[in-house]
């Protein structure tokens, strides 16, 4: 935890509502170690909670009013629980009134609160910051009032904030990660079902090192989109041969290496994406089981290629840091992470490996792209949850 912020928070919320906070929250920020672009297509993912959060310190208050004060943004925000409408200019109070919206909507009463929040995630890095704001909003409001909402719906209600409020259609993993993840595991998720299941990750012998292209990412919500339709497409062509398809996860690879031939050639790479992503997850979580580290490596390399030239959703950096990655001794495998074009990949090495990975990583980079990366070594963290 980042005991030097969380002071500052503190103390932030002291000076400005002359108070002392009753809660303190967290929720951090995600990785994904294999499964890209499947969750909402009903497939598998694999993610990981990383050591960098977002804080909040709340308290109730007696009326309808909401204040807010973002640390990072240095500014404040205020809403009436009876008036949520969506905030052209200071965007960042909308993932906090979404989550206000479909509480109220689920049914829940909620008065006003105070909040000062601020976090150590980098924002626009595909980590998942506006996810891990959304869940660090609902636990608050969770334990203010006692509202005793189970795990499934609170992660439900706040990835509907963020399709319904602040206009995103994301799947499920960025808030299911945000909510369930747990030091030394992965989360293996059924994205169909919601069934999950913790799997080992020996974080003492591989690190989880994310490199960010800090490339600023342009089209990922258009083209985010428009991956969606054309998996929907698939899906519609599927159902021809078998009307209990319901998601592309419903596909298996012999059925859809007998059909491929008579898609539209641009369904058929989305497809295949998507199909063979599903197994590299299931094929990952084994390996991982059997400290398979050359497989789980082929697995993630294979997943970066399949959404370069399949999916088409990396760009050039990310590509560079990919192959960079591929010349390291001893890494376990690179790929592109999250939604694309830009953000960050995710690397496996090992410790041994880790000082002269990152110097490679920065000075080849620079040579091939001018620009200076920044590189985060995590630590896998527990889900959101009240800390005190
Ligand atoms: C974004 C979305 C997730 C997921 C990934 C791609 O992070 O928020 O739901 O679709 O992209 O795997």
């Amino acid at each position: 935890m980042n005991e030097r912020l969380i002071e500052q928070l503190r103390s932030k919320y002291l000076e400005i509502f002359g108070e002392r906070p009753q809660i303190l929250a967290k929720a951090p920020g995600r990785a994904n170690i294999i499964g890209e672009h499947t969750d909402y297509n009903g497939g598998f993912v694999l993610p990981v909670g990383i050591d960098k959060n977002i804080y909040a310190f709340s308290s109730k208050r007696n009326d309808r009013t909401v204040h807010i004060y973002s640390y990072d943004f240095q500014e404040s925000a205020s809403f009436s629980t009876e008036e949520l409408t969506y905030e052209d200019t200071k965007r960042w109070v909308n993932y906090q009134k979404g989550v206000f919206n479909e509480l109220q909507k689920a049914g829940y009463e909620l008065s006003g609160i105070n909040m000062v929040f601020g976090g150590d995630i980098p924002v626009a890095a595909g980590l998942s910051s506006s996810a891990a704001l959304e869940l660090v909003t609902a636990v608050t409001l969770e334990s203010l009032f006692n509202l005793n909402i189970d795990d499934l719906e609170l992660i439900k209600l706040c990835r509907s904030a963020e399709k319904n409020f602040v206009g995103v259609q994301c799947g499920i993993m960025d808030q299911f990660a945000s909510r369930m993840a747990k030091k030394d595991y992965a989360v293996l998720l059924d994205c169909k079902t919601l069934e999950y299941k913790y799997i080992p990750f020996k974080q003492d012998e591989y690190y989880i090192v994310l490199c960010n292209t800090l490339k600023k990412r342009e089209l990922v919500d258009s083209e985010y989109n428009k991956r969606k339709k054309e998996c929907e497409e698939g899906v519609t062509f599927f159902q021809k041969f078998n009307p209990e398809v319901e998601f592309l996860r419903d596909v298996d690879v012999d059925l859809f290496n007998s059909k491929k031939n008579e898609m539209p050639d641009i369904i058929r790479k989305r497809c295949g994406h998507v199909i063979y992503e599903n197994k590299r997850v299931i094929d990952c979580v084994e390996a991982l089981g059997k400290d398979d580290f050359e497989r789980v490596k082929k697995l993630l390399f294979e997943s970066h290629y399949s959404l370069k030239d399949l999916y088409e959703v990396s760009c050039r950096e990310l590509d560079i840091l990919v192959e960079i990655a591929g010349d390291c001794e001893g890494v376990s495998g690179s790929r592109m992470m999250g939604a694309g074009f830009g953000g960050c990949t995710i690397n496996l090495v090992p410790l041994s490996g880790i000082e002269k990975f990152c110097n490679t990583i920065k000075s080849e980079y620079y040579k091939q792209t001018s620009i200076k990366p920044e590189i985060y070594i995590c630590r896998i963290e527990d889900g959101a949850c009240v800390i005190d």
